[in-house]
């Protein structure tokens, strides 16, 4: 379970520098795991697989993208009140879960350098691309004056352990619905000019190459390791993943829904549109998927969001915090229940279809 972190008494940081949002169950986490476990890992059944897109990382073709043109170097007072909440919200969010992909590559590349090479240089290229999502975030928050405390934020956050087979499922599904999550702003800005009111959106494009090659990576790694797929415990486990993944994917739209709506986008279809196309993807990796067109799953799923947002309110509320405790536990059960409901849906067989899709 991840404690909650305390936000640093103010004299500790530095002016500009933004203090880290409270961790609750939605913020972006900082993952480890048995690196040992990792450098033993048998990949010889898709090596060939896995060396064609280490030579793709290689030849790092956004080397020249992240470079902040003239059309930053201007002054962004102008965006103020709610509009520079949001937007800095979620700069401050994307930017720590980028960070957080960067420590965790980057650990893995330290720990494999002598036990197994190709692993190693993989994950040194997959680190270099999140510090530059990161580094690029970061600097488009100093454009607010603000900046995250990157190395504070290394020391001081929890980190939670989890075993090299779930860091690949969870790990393949992030880097997977990032890649939705940033092409589909990218496609609607693109068609609505109007609404870029930063130039950081139309940076999407390519950004989403380095996500969607990331979750390719971790599908040869998925696919290399036939326990992870090919019997009924692997199958039990995927649905799981899927679900904590889209539930907390629609929670954090819900919550942030004046964010998308600056955008102008409208957050439900938004959140419906990412859900739908990363669960169709995650067939090419995953034996079995969730299925989304069933006429009650996204009733189920956004049930899960407005309790959760019933959740915050109760947080925020004055009342004592034993009423706040016993108030809580059926709308905890309520979300408990939705889940229980969706991960009980038959779900599709993706064995079957994967060469199709492929
Ligand atoms: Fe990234
Ligand atoms: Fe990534």
């Amino acid at each position: 379970m991840v404690k909650s972190l305390e936000t640093p008494p103010v004299e500790l940081l530095k002016p500009g520098v933004k203090a880290p949002v409270e961790e609750t169950l939605l913020t972006p986490r900082f993952y480890t795991t048995d690196f040992d476990a990792v450098a033993k890992m048998d990949i010889s059944a898709h090596e060939e697989e896995i060396r064609a897109i280490v030579d793709e990382l290689k030849a790092d073709y956004n080397r020249h993208h992240f470079i902040r043109d003239d059309e930053f170097k201007q002054s962004w007072d102008h965006i103020q009140g709610e509009k520079r909440r949001a937007f800095v919200d979620f700069l401050e969010r994307s930017c720590t879960s980028e960070f957080s992909g960067f420590l965790l590559f980057k650990e893995l590349s330290r720990r494999l350098k002598e036990s197994n090479p190709l692993l190693s240089e993989a994950f040194e290229y997959l680190a270099r691309d999140e510090a530059r999502h990161a580094g690029f975030l970061n600097k488009s928050m100093a454009d607010f004056n603000l900046s995250l405390d990157l190395s504070y934020l290394t020391k001081n956050r929890t980190y939670t352990f989890f075993p090299p087979e779930w860091v690949i499922y969870t790990v393949y599904l992030s880097e997977k619905i990032g890649y939705w999550r940033y092409i589909l702003v990218f496609r609607h800005i693109q068609n609505h000019p109007e609404f870029q009111f930063y130039p950081l959106f139309r940076k999407f494009e390519s950004w989403c190459q380095d996500e969607n090659r990331h979750g390719d990576f971790f599908k040869a790694l998925l696919r290399s390791q036939p326990q992870l797929w090919n019997n009924w415990k692997a199958r039990l486990w995927v649905r799981f993943f899927l679900l904590t993944v889209f539930v907390t994917h629609t929670m954090t739209v819900f919550e942030r829904s004046d964010f998308y709506e600056i955008l102008g986008i409208h957050p439900r279809k938004y959140n419906t549109q990412v859900v739908t196309e990363t669960n169709k993807t995650a067939s090419r990796a995953f034996p079995v998927t969730l299925n989304t067109n069933h006429p009650y799953f996204f009733w189920y799923l956004e049930q899960c969001a407005i309790n959760n947002q019933k959740l915050i309110e109760l947080k925020n509320s004055k009342e004592l915090g034993v009423v706040k405790f016993f108030k809580k536990i059926p709308v905890v059960m309520n979300i408990v229940w939705y889940m229980l409901k969706m991960y009980l849906i038959k779900p599709i067989d993706a064995e079957m279809t994967r060469e199709a899709v492929r």
